[in-house]
């Protein structure tokens, strides 16, 4: 059943939540409403996906929301909003995608520790299908009334609060791992002497290939590699050069840099 949305911050994420909510019929244009303080943000968002906006907060959008997604930055005034939602009297599940805002710290300005809040990280592939977004609630909200309008824009782990800086770090920024695994591969190619468009096509296709490996065996990547390097071979003369390199601890240090750099964040927020 298509949910009636509440947006405040009509920014990037909030864009890319509502192209897919609305791609996936989640949501509809004549049901969501988005609130940003940029003119020409709400000009764009207006003409770009038929749904109303306004500058300033509208009382009246917000009594017929069924979801309230708030989606400024953490240096924003979402203190501020979330003061003018308390006071509006109304109870509506509020998502937050506010990196690093606490559900206590959104309660506490709400005025109310009972009132639904439902913090997300969300997932940035909205438009591929792919991507889990991490999603943490509080004892006063339903998963059931959520559930279906996370889903359009990708799957979703419930996960405990604690978890969701790990998430970022790991699952979120996850793609930025992979772009960077994508062009390490490519400007290989190009060094062994393929083209830019080979190394590129050959690179999609092999991780792509490779992805479909992992998940439709369910194999160990271990055994998988045993069944590629064979005895004195190609793969496992890579394999050698690899495991002499930092590769594995580059990846793992650059993980638990964001989710170190997630948790600061937060604090300073
Ligand atoms: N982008 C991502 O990939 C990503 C991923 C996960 C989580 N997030 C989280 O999502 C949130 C938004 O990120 P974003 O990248 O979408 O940021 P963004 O593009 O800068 O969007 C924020 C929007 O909110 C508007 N705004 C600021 N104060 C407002 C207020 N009081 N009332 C209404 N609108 C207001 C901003 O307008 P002005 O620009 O005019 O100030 C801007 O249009 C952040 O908390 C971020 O941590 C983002």
């Amino acid at each position: 059943m298509t949910k009636s949305l509440y947006a405040i911050g009509g920014g990037q994420m909030v864009e890319a939540i509502i192209r897919a909510s609305l791609k996936n019929q989640a949501t509809s244009p004549e049901t969501t409403h988005v609130v940003d303080i940029s003119p020409d943000r709400v000009r764009y968002l207006a003409d770009t996906y038929h749904i109303s906006t306004s500058r300033e907060f509208q009382t009246q959008a917000l009594k017929d929301s069924d979801l309230i997604l708030l989606g400024v930055r953490p240096q924003d005034d979402w203190a501020g909003i979330s003061k003018q939602i308390g006071a509006s009297g109304q109870k509506k599940t509020i998502i937050s995608i506010v990196a690093g805002v606490t559900i206590e710290q959104l309660t506490d300005a709400i005025g109310d520790e009972d009132y639904p809040v439902v913090r997300i990280i969300p997932n940035t592939l909205t438009d591929t299908g792919f991507g889990v977004s991490g999603v943490a609630l509080n004892a006063s909200a339903r998963q059931e009334d959520v559930d279906e309008f996370l889903k359009s824009f990708g799957k979703v782990d419930y996960i405990p609060e604690k978890q969701i800086d790990i998430y970022t770090g790991y699952a979120i920024a996850g793609p930025n791992y992979i772009y960077n695994f994508y062009l390490a591969l490519t400007n290989a190619g190009v060094l062994g002497g393929l083209s830019r468009k080979q190394a590129n096509e050959i690179a999609l296709e092999n991780l792509q290939g490779a992805a479909k490996m992992l998940e439709i065996t369910g194999k160990h990547p271990y055994e998988l590699l045993d069944i590629n390097n064979s005895a004195g071979g190609v793969g496992i003369a890579a394999q050698h050069e690899l495991d002499a390199s930092d590769f594995a601890a580059g990846v793992q240090n650059a993980v638990l840099a964001a989710i170190k750099r997630t948790t600061e964040l937060g604090k300073e927020s």
